[in-house]
């Protein structure tokens, strides 16, 4: 009997709970990302809090009764905990989805280890079928879309503000055969806050939900 996505995302929610040791643990966004708060709320008792990586994701810790400490006062973490809409077998990620990117990539660029926690509805030879967010800012919204058009992509506004007060632009059927170059690519128009790929910085661990149980990718 095949298992639905949601029990998919459920299981390696909970997978990464095994990785949950002490200290403050970076938290993603998503719905993946929280079935892994819902979990982490088990063993609050463990850890000293967490450092959330968008607006939703904090008030569900809090919910939780789980502290939430603003980066700024943290020294490092030892893990991220974080879904993704497209990952590679060499841990590049596309994410976004959520709108939460920025955020993201900044709590995870804290943390020693990226646990990346996926149905394997997720896992692609090549990233670019999902559309990749970029976060830009309004001003900006124009000039972006031309540069970003001029590489092959089709940018679509999105209907959505990001916690930072900036607009997402999800650009359809781009080429990104080189993830690494095209994520510096993008990050360099001027009025990009940030992109959603995730490969200069890739996962370390891949937790990945499957019929058969949760495969364990490093
Ligand atoms: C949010 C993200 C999410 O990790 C990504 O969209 C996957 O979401 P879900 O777990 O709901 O499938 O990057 O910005």
């Amino acid at each position: 009997m095949s298992l639905t996505q949601d029990e998919l995302k459920q299981q390696v929610a909970k997978a990464a709970i095994e990785y949950v040791k002490t200290g403050i643990i970076g938290v993603g966004t998503g719905s993946t990302a929280n079935y892994f708060i819902d979990y982490l709320a088990e063993v609050k008792s463990k850890i000293e809090g967490a450092v959330a990586s968008s607006e939703a994701t904090a008030e569900r810790l809090r919910k939780h009764g789980i502290e939430v400490f603003d980066l700024n006062n943290v020294d490092g973490m030892d893990i991220y905990v974080d879904g993704a809409d497209e990952i590679t077998e060499h841990m590049h990620m596309l994410k976004g989805g959520g709108g939460a990117l920025t955020r993201e990539k900044v709590v995870a660029a804290n943390a020693k280890k990226f646990i990346c926690i996926c149905d394997e509805s997720k896992y692609v030879p090549v990233l670019g079928k999902f559309p990749l967010p970029v976060e830009v800012l309004p001003m900006a919204r124009s000039y972006v879309a031309r540069q970003l058009s001029a590489m092959g992509g089709q940018p679509k506004l999105r209907d959505f503000t990001t916690d930072n007060g900036n607009i997402i632009l999800d650009v359809h059927n781009l080429n990104i055969p080189d993830p690494i170059e095209t994520e510096k690519t993008i990050n360099q128009i001027v009025g990009v806050v940030t992109n959603g790929l995730f490969a200069k910085r890739p996962a370390d661990i891949l937790l990945l939900a499957t019929d058969e149980g949760v495969k364990t990718i490093t």
